[in-house]
């Protein structure tokens, strides 16, 4: 009996020491823990968490009690539809803001209640009632998801001097036409942009040369102005599948971006495969028009040290066969592991 209780007895004490090494307040001095009886009676602030409520799948349709002290906020898969001016009044440090899954809209999020939260980082509103970008926002934010809305604006000045910004999503919207020219510039920390299942015909002017993925795939886009991508020093995905791409509008050198490492322009109009620069990893180009396969699009020159990096290159759904590949194409494509075509 005595025995059987000391495994036991170290289980529990391991599991304590467990929840301190899951704690992401650990790195300082902060030892704040709310009694349990400050969380709001329908939430969940778990004891090894203790900044973080959970208010998950509760049928809520207001805003519940939010204690000071919390500042992690998951209020997501409920019936809320509006934020009131005074939601966030005890806590200031509120830090994320997870709101996926309701039917907030616009109209009913009153004042300036996002502004007021001088710390936060990351907001969410996935899946929810927006026909616009929220606003004003803190200039702490780092991250904001409003996918699966039914956004059709942000307005010119609504996200100017986030400098702290890294990833916007902003797929599956309404975005409609050339709505969006200006919008993302001065975003000067901006790493992550998608902007992918809406209807844009244009790509915006002023997107922010911080770029490291850029994602427009499932749009109306026709053409890329020439030298659009000059100045995208460290773009290393881009996605421009699922849109209207072709030749013409497509100027000689527009792809050929040294930093990119993965190119995706299947499923549009091209009759002929653009110029990429050498450094270029992945291009996918399935479901096109392409008849000809020149190998300048890859290599200018070829040398000892002059080769494309292409691994993978799809060419699947194409006018194309083994016999339009010319046979020095080793020489340029020497790394390419996988080249499809059907
Ligand atoms: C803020 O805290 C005060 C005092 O505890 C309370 O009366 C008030 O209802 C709280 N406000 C919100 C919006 O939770
Ligand atoms: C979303 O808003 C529209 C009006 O813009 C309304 O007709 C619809 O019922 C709302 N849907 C939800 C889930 O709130
Ligand atoms: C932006 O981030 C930097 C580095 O993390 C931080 O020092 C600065 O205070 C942040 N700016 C704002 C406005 O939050
Ligand atoms: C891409 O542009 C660079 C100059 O920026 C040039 O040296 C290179 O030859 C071009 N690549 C191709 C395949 O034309
Ligand atoms: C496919 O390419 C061949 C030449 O390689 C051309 O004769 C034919 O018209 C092309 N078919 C289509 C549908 O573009």
């Amino acid at each position: 009996m005595h025995l059987n209780s000391v495994p036991f007895f170290l289980v529990l004490i391991s599991g304590i020491f467990c929840q301190y090494d899951y704690n992401p307040d650990d790195y300082g001095y902060e030892r704040y823990v709310p009694s349990p009886s400050l969380c709001a009676p329908e939430c969940d602030c778990p004891i090894n968490y203790p900044t973080a409520m959970y208010c998950d799948n509760l049928k809520l349709k207001s805003f519940p009690i939010v204690p000071s002290g919390i500042k992690y906020l998951y209020i997501r898969n409920n019936m809320i539809e509006g934020i009131e001016e005074n939601a966030f009044e005890n806590v200031t440090d509120l830090q994320w803001l997870i709101l996926d899954n309701n039917h907030l809209e616009n109209s009913k999020i009153k004042g300036k209640v996002f502004a007021k939260l001088k710390n936060l980082k990351k907001l969410h509103i996935n899946y929810n009632n927006l026909t616009e970008v929220v606003g004003p926002l803190p200039k702490t934010l780092d991250e904001l998801q409003l996918s699966h809305n039914k956004i059709t604006k942000v307005s010119p000045n609504v996200l100017e001097g986030l400098m702290n910004l890294t990833v916007i999503h902003l797929q599956n919207n309404q975005l409609k036409g050339d709505v969006l020219s200006g919008a993302f510039r001065g975003l000067n920390s901006l790493l992550y942009l998608d902007l992918s299942f809406n209807q844009i015909t244009k790509l915006p002017t002023g997107l922010p040369r911080s770029l490291l993925m850029l994602y427009f795939d499932n749009n109306l886009i026709s053409n890329v102005p020439d030298e659009f991508f000059q100045g995208f020093k460290v773009l290393q995905y881009l996605r421009l599948s699922h849109n209207k791409l072709e030749d013409s509008g497509i100027p000689g050198n527009v792809f050929n971006i040294s930093s990119l490492v993965e190119l995706d322009l299947s499923f549009n109009n091209l009759k002929s495969i653009p110029t990429v620069s050498e450094n270029l990893e992945n291009f996918y180009l399935q479901v096109n028009k392409i008849n000809k396969f020149p190998l300048s699009s890859f290599c200018k020159v070829v040398g000892p040290a002059t080769y494309s990096k292409i691994t993978h290159l799809r060419l699947d759904g194409n006018n194309l066969t083994r016999a339009d590949l010319p046979h020095e194409m080793y020489n340029c494509l020497r790394v390419a592991t996988e080249i499809s075509l059907e």
